[in-house]
Formats: structure tokens, sequence, C-alpha cells
């Protein structure tokens, strides 16, 4: 009888607790990153110094919102659909004045780039954004944002303990611009390990001043994406693979992301109360190319994209997706990119899912929960 009453106990207390209930995981998201997960910094920091912002037109945006929100996307990024499984709002921009960040705030900024601009200026690489939103000024933000929320070491802790952030993904642009100096794909390649301990360091950063989750993303597959297909096109058969991307350039992306998951490994032994994840770009899209029609992307030719202007890819450096003139199939869902460097809503909407409950995460961002 005893034992009953204890069971019956316990049972109560399990369901009171978020690891039994539906009760909500996580109380806010933080979002950190560029063009990958920008859900309107951007447009809102370039409006009146750009002569003309693409972010800032349709067809972007034509997905779900109807209208452009300052994502590189038709429609959700997958910052969205995490917000929105996690019963929670869509993660406001930091620029986007007069919102209530309680449960949660973007500092992501299309663009963006790991290492400092300076740092590009002192090796000689120039062809970089005018205003510098590096990880180290993505930081300074959210310190500065911190007090809005709380104002002691230990009430921040408590209020990140049960917030979630996502840190990324950085370093593809950092690579881009790298390569577009003319660099070699292995120059390009030794710029990985200060790409990757300065991503490390700022997520120890985070973890010191509370946090408990955080994502980690990689890097996309870089040979496969279409603006790299384009600019780096070939006319040698055998730098190309059977999904028809660039082997050597895929090499980027897929060094980087191994030496990412060493430093999540890293990091979790240094944190084993945390729950470090690492959130895989790479291997859905590969996944997408290799098997396209189970994953809804139709369309007949998968490296091709939604929006664009002309070209083997659709992708056209001097009519991109944004400007006068160039249109948009009338069925991105059935694509997996979108405007030559970025996904479609079907695509995040899928790696969204796979992060959270596997198989895009490691660990998945809901294990342990329900
Ligand atoms: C959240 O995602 C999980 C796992 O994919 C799914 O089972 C659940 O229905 C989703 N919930 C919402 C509200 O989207
Ligand atoms: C950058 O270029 C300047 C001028 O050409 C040269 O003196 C310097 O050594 C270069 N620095 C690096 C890191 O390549
Ligand atoms: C933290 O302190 C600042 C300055 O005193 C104040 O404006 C802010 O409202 C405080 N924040 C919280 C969450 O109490
Ligand atoms: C790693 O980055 C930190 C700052 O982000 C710097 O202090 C440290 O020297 C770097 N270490 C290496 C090995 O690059
Ligand atoms: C194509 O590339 C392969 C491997 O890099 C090389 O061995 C071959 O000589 C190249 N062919 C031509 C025609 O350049
Ligand atoms: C790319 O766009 C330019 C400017 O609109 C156009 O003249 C050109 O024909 C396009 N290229 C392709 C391959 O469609």
């Amino acid at each position: 009888m005893e034992q009953l009453l204890l069971c019956f106990l316990l049972l109560i207390s399990c369901f009171s607790h978020a690891y039994c209930t539906k009760e909500q995981p996580y109380n806010a998201i933080f979002s950190f990153g560029n063009s990958y997960a920008d859900t309107g910094n951007y447009i809102t920091l370039v409006k009146g110094v750009l002569p003309y912002d693409v972010f800032e037109h349709l067809p972007y945006g034509m997905t779900y919102f109807g209208q452009p929100t300052g994502r590189g996307c038709d429609g959700r990024l997958v910052v969205d659909f995490i917000a929105q499984n996690l019963s929670l709002p869509l993660v406001p921009p930091y620029f986007s004045k007069g919102q209530d960040y309680h449960k949660g705030v973007n500092f992501a900024v299309i663009g963006s780039t790991a290492l400092s601009l300076d740092y590009f200026r002192q090796h000689n690489i120039t062809n970089i954004p005018g205003t510098d939103t590096s990880i180290s000024v993505q930081l300074g933000w959210f310190d500065q944002f911190k007090t809005s929320i709380c104002n002691t070491t230990d009430s921040c802790k408590d209020y990140f303990r049960k917030s979630l952030f996502i840190f990324g993904e950085f370093g593809g642009n950092d690579y881009t611009f790298v390569l577009s100096a003319g660099k070699s794909i292995s120059e390009v390649k030794s710029y990985v390990p200060v790409v990757i301990n300065t991503t490390k360091e700022a997520a120890e950063s985070l973890l010191e001043q509370g946090a408990t989750t955080i994502v980690l993303p990689g890097n996309l597959p870089t040979g496969c994406i279409p603006i790299m297909l384009t600019l780096y096109a070939s006319t040698n058969k055998s730098d190309y693979d059977l999904l028809g991307c660039l082997k050597h350039y895929n090499t980027i992306g897929y060094y980087h992301n191994i030496k990412l998951r060493e430093a999540v490994v890293q990091l979790q032994l240094k944190y084993p109360k945390a729950k470090i994840i690492y959130g895989d770009y790479y291997e859905p899209v590969i996944n997408f190319l290799k098997n396209p029609e189970k994953f809804g992307f139709t369309n007949g030719a998968p490296l091709k994209i939604c929006c664009g202007g002309g070209g083997p890819y659709n992708y056209n450096l001097t009519a991109t997706c944004g400007q006068p003139g160039v249109s948009a199939c009338s069925n991105p869902s059935t694509y997996i990119n979108w405007d030559g460097i970025h996904l479609t809503e079907a695509a995040y909407r899928t790696i969204a899912t796979g992060w959270l409950k596997g198989p895009y995460a490691h660990p998945p961002i809901l294990s342990g929960f329900y």
C-alpha cells in the first residue's frame, strides 16, 4: 500500500515536470547567425544605406507571410519552425524596436561572419560587407539586451537556464569572402581553425552566462550551393560528384563541420550539465539531392533554384531574386533552393523537424522531453 502511494506520488510529480508533460520545454529562444537565421535585422540596418536591397522585395516572403520580412527565403526559416513547434512567438529581430523580447530575440544579420572585418582586412581580404556584424558584435548586442530581462548574474542564469540558444550557422560567409579574394580551397581551409575557435569561445561565453541548451549549426555542402556552382563552374566533369555538386568545394563545409563537431565534444566535456547540440545543414541537403521526390522536391532538377534570372541553375549574378523583373516559380515547395544561396521554406521545415526530433541534430533538441 505504501509502495502504491509512493508510486502514485511519483507519477504526480512526474506529470508536473516538463520532462513528462507537454509543458513548454523552453521559455525563450536566443538566435545568432547570418542569413540562414536573420528574421529582419539586416533590412533595418541597411535602410537608407543601400540604394536597393533585394530582401525588402517580393517574391521574398511570398509563402506564409505574403510580404517581404527581411528573411532570405520565400517563407519561414529553421528558427521560425522551431519557435512555432515550441509554442513560442516567431523570434523578433533585435533591431525591430518596440517588440517584447522576453520570449526571445534574434541577433542574426544577413552577411554576418564569424571573424571580425578587421581580421579580413589584415589578411588583405577586402571584398567584405560595409558593417561588421560578426560574432563579437552580436555578443555585444546580447550584452546590451540582457539588462532588459535580468540585472544580476543569478537572475540572468535563472532565465537562460530555461532558454534555447541557437548559435549559427557561422563560417559560410567567411569562406565565401576568402574564396572571392581569389584564394585556393586549401587556403580557405586554413581559416577553419580560427573560425571554429571563435565560434567555440562565443558558445563558451554564453554557457558561462547561464545557457544550458545551445545548438551549434554546421555549414551547408559548399559545392552544392547554386551560387557556388555558377561562380566556380568547371568544364572538367571529374570536378563534379554524382549529385552534380563541386566535389572540392564541398570539402570546405565538410572540414568545417568535422572541426565544429570536435568543438562540440570538447564543450560538452567541459560543461557536462549543459546540452550542446550539433545542428546539421549538410546531411539534409545531401539527402534532399539524393532523393528529392521523397521530400516533395518534385521539380525535376534538384539543383535548380526557384527564384532567379536564368542560366543552368536559374541563378544569374546580374538578375537575382528580388530585383525588378526576376520572378519566382509558382510552387516553391517543390524546390530545395530558393534564391541560389538560401533554401526554401519547405527545405527549412524538414531540417527544423530533423533538429527537433532527429535525425539532423546530435542530440535532437527535444530529446529528454515528452
Ligand atoms: C513539434 O515537433 C514534434 C517532433 O517533430 C512533433 O511531434 C510535434 O507535433 C510538433 N509540435 C508542434 C506544436 O508543432
Ligand atoms: C597585404 O598586402 C600588403 C600590400 O600588398 C602586403 O604588404 C602584406 O604583406 C599583405 N598581408 C598579408 C597578410 O598577406
Ligand atoms: C536593469 O537595470 C537598468 C538600469 O538600472 C534598468 O533600466 C532595467 O529596467 C533593469 N532591468 C530589470 C530586468 O530589472
Ligand atoms: C581563440 O579565440 C580567442 C578569442 O576568441 C583568442 O583569445 C585565442 O587566442 C584563440 N586561440 C587560438 C588557438 O586561435
Ligand atoms: C580533370 O580533372 C582531373 C582530376 O582533377 C584531372 O586528372 C584531369 O587531367 C582533368 N582533365 C582535364 C581535361 O583537364
Ligand atoms: C542574366 O541576366 C542578364 C541581365 O538581366 C541577361 O541579359 C542574361 O541573358 C541573363 N543570363 C541568362 C543565362 O539567362
